[in-house]
């Protein structure tokens, strides 16, 4: 565990290329209310789907820099695309436990009565090795249906989650998945829980829609407890967003008593 010495009531980092990684904020707020947190929204980096490896890593090395100003004593990487890529870099070069999130196709394929699972994720998540790593891992026992949410990302964080545009752009990449008779759809982007609405009401009910943010959180808690640095003092908990473009619609999905700082 080497030299670690942060204090527990320090705080929890977040990050992702926007909104998206507030709904694992949400599910690790729920779990850990008395946990000091710190999410960084690099909207100005918007979307990281469709970046390249190395322009990941630096962005999320950039984050990381930041977060640990702040001084987090553990980092989410609330996003698949950043996880996927480079969180074994990010691992290795900072100090602090990084906890990462990834689309969770293992319980969808343990579960699968079809023996077919659905992906929708971004370019990025889909084309990184660690996905190529977990999906081989199951491709004996399912047929793994993978499709990009391509052009998903941007309207949603134009607040554009339930008109037209999205829902014909989702009615095209569910179909493929609903002819192949997947009984299971992975949302492995953390902006996807955002349309879990317009998604729902396009797919049949015997599909089922999975993502793994309570796992994560589940997961933080432990990783918390083993380092020993998670908070005991039952006192309500300080919780700031920052984002660094002006554009962004980050006060509309979280409560309003939280502040927001544009850096
Ligand atoms: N929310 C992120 C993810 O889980 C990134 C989406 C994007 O910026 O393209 O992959």
């Amino acid at each position: 565990m080497g030299s670690f010495f942060y204090m527990s009531n320090n705080p929890i980092g977040f990050f992702d290329s926007g909104i998206g990684g507030i709904t694992l904020w949400k599910e690790v707020h729920n779990l850990l209310p008395y946990e000091n947190k710190i999410y960084l929204a690099d909207s100005k980096n918007l979307p990281y789907g469709t970046k390249s490896d190395k322009e990941i890593e630096r962005i999320s090395f950039e984050n990381s820099e930041f977060l640990l100003k702040k001084e987090c004593k553990l980092i989410i990487v609330a996003c698949n695309t950043a996880t996927t890529k480079c969180i074994d870099k990010l691992r290795k070069k900072f100090e602090i436990p990084f906890i990462g999130i990834e689309p969770a196709i293992k319980p969808a394929a343990l579960n699968t009565k079809t023996g077919k699972v659905g992906v929708l994720a971004t370019e990025g998540t889909l084309g990184s090795n660690l996905f190529y790593k977990t999906s081989n891992k199951h491709a004996n026992s399912v047929k793994i249906i993978e499709q990009s949410g391509k052009g998903l990302v941007k309207l949603i964080e134009q607040g554009k989650m339930d008109g037209d545009k999205i829902k014909n752009l989702l009615k095209k990449y569910l179909q493929l998945m609903i002819n192949e008779n997947v009984d299971k759809l992975v949302l492995g982007c953390t902006h996807y829980p955002l349309i879990i609405k317009a998604i729902s009401n396009i797919l049949p009910e015997t599909i089922e829609i999975i993502d793994c943010n309570k796992a994560v959180a589940i997961q933080t808690k432990k990783v918390l407890e083993t380092y020993r640095i998670i908070n005991l003092n039952k006192i309500e908990s300080e919780n700031q967003f920052y984002v660094n473009s002006e554009n962004s619609i980050l006060g509309k999905i979280i409560d309003n008593r939280f502040n927001i700082t544009k850096i």
